[in-house]
């Protein structure tokens, strides 16, 4: 048959359609065109031409890891400047790196491992809790700075031990502002149209915050190792680097390959929680009927006493509340994927060898093909347990907000429990209102999208500790 033509908006000489992407929200623009051109449409970005796919059926096929792979380009690429090879950022399942640090953190990610962070998970969940309680309900909190400041040090701890005190300080630790302004200046790379020479000092800048991220982590890695035999008790993600041994290839992981990872994720597990958290409890709070089920829940299965990891589990209407979240609002609202050869997709368009396809989530978890007439609505109860299992198999991929295959969220087990663990000490111990009532959801897009000027107050439960 007669391969099709992809539908492109209009290009201009020498920006392609750079115009038709606002800089500052390009997922808005994404989303926008998908209503323009339909579930297949091309752009061409200075040089980088992509195929934007937004249905589920379109979705479903890329994710075919014989057929197509995670696609490198653009801000990933240019963080391979500061993790190379590291889990996220890595170029292909055949890297050596990737698959050693793969297979050794498999098992250091899964859901026995977790349970053994559930300590400390509670102790920085406690402090956000302890801060909001000490506050009081006239104060109007940005929940984004305290969510970052949750998510940040509750990995950064359980991963290596390391501690940020992001409570106890007003501005951010420098590793923090460091790996910020690395993330930014990989987005902004992306986008320069001069020769390099006139970024001299933005990459002079860019390659110092780089140094202080790699020896800010080397050494917390050299501190571990220089431990004293039988002294390194810790069983976190270090140490499971460390020890572990690659049952496919023998090897152990290289120091290199070690820091890589530890800064990956800081950077792959912090922004990506907290915005999880923050939709969550905006969805919360305008949506009060549900606010009083779940809370109604926490309060049956945990009630006043101190959360347990076996309360975890039974929390079946949080649990859907959060994946309904993360169907409406992934803060990875779209992941890149490759053929590995020219290929045909949808039946009709051809796509040649290693043009990126963007899967946009952010439409295609919306597809009425899958979620019916009500798609476009927060409704948790279609996520309960026995439903999200009968989604995922009849439509695979049309919930996929940690990613997909062999490059899905090795983090998910560990945000997962964070997230459920801390919205239960949350709920328990406060009731949430909007700071201003009228406040309506607005996103703001770096990496990932989270709400923009969101605030609430935490109104102290009477009777609760
Ligand atoms: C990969 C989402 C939390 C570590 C991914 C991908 C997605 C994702 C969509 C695939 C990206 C792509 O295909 O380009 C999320 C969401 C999270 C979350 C929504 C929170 C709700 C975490 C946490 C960690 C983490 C807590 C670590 C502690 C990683 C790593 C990868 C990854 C290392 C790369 C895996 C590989 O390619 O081998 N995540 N993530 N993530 N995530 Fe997460």
């Amino acid at each position: 048959a007669e391969a099709e033509h992809i539908p492109q908006p209009p290009t201009a000489p020498f920006v392609g359609n750079l115009t038709d992407i606002d800089m500052d929200y390009p997922l808005g623009s994404m989303m926008h065109l998908a209503k323009k051109y339909g579930p297949i449409y091309k752009l061409s970005l200075s040089g980088l031409d992509l195929i934007v796919v937004s249905n589920w059926e379109l979705v479903h096929e890329t994710c075919d890891d014989s057929r197509f792979k995670k696609s490198i380009k653009g801000d990933l690429e240019e963080l391979r400047a500061a993790v190379h090879d590291g889990l996220f950022t890595s170029k292909g399942e055949e890297e050596v790196n990737w698959g050693v640090a793969h297979r050794v953190l498999m098992t250091a990610f899964g859901p026995l491992a977790i349970r053994t962070m559930f300590d400390e998970m509670h102790e920085v969940a406690s402090q956000l809790a302890l801060k909001w309680a000490r506050q009081g309900p006239a104060q109007p909190i940005d929940v984004g700075e305290d969510l970052t400041r949750l998510t940040l040090d509750t990995v950064a701890l359980c991963s290596m031990g390391f501690r940020f005190n992001s409570y106890y300080r007003e501005d951010l630790h420098p590793f923090i502002k460091a790996m910020y302004a690395v993330l930014k200046e990989a987005g902004m790379k992306t986008m320069r149209i001069l020769p390099s020479i006139f970024y001299q000092s933005e990459d002079r800048k860019y390659h110092e915050n780089i140094k202080l991220l790699r020896s800010t982590a080397r050494e917390v890695l050299d501190s571990r190792k220089t431990l004293p035999e039988g002294a390194d008790t810790r069983k976190d993600l270090l140490s499971a680097m460390l020890r572990g041994v690659d049952p496919k290839t023998g090897r152990k992981m290289l120091d290199e390959s070690i820091i890589d990872n530890l800064i990956t994720f800081l950077v792959a597990g912090h922004e990506t929680t907290a915005a999880t958290f923050q939709f969550t409890l905006y969805n919360l709070v305008k949506h009060p009927d549900t606010y009083r089920k779940v809370q109604h829940e926490v309060d049956a299965v945990v009630g006043t006493g101190a959360i347990t990891l076996e309360h975890i589990s039974k929390l079946k209407y949080l649990a859907a509340v959060l994946r309904e979240t993360l169907r409406q609002n992934a803060p990875i609202s779209a992941f890149a994927r490759e053929p590995l050869q020219d290929e045909i997709i949808g039946g009709k368009c051809k796509v040649k060898a290693g043009t990126q396809i963007v899967c946009l989530l952010a439409k295609s978890q919306s597809d009425p093909v899958v979620y019916g007439p009500t798609a476009d609505q927060f409704v948790p109860e279609r996520m309960f347990d026995e439903n999200f299992e009968r989604i995922q198999e009849e439509f695979p991929h049309s919930w996929s907000p940690f990613g997909s295959g062999i490059r899905s969220c090795i983090g998910r087990p560990f945000a997962w429990q964070e997230l459920m663990l801390a919205f239960a000490i949350l709920l328990q111990n406060f009731n949430f209102v909007m700071d201003n009532p009228s406040y309506t959801l607005r996103v703001a897009q770096t990496l990932t999208i989270k709400p923009k000027d969101f605030y609430i107050r935490a109104i102290p439960r009477d009777g609760l500790t």
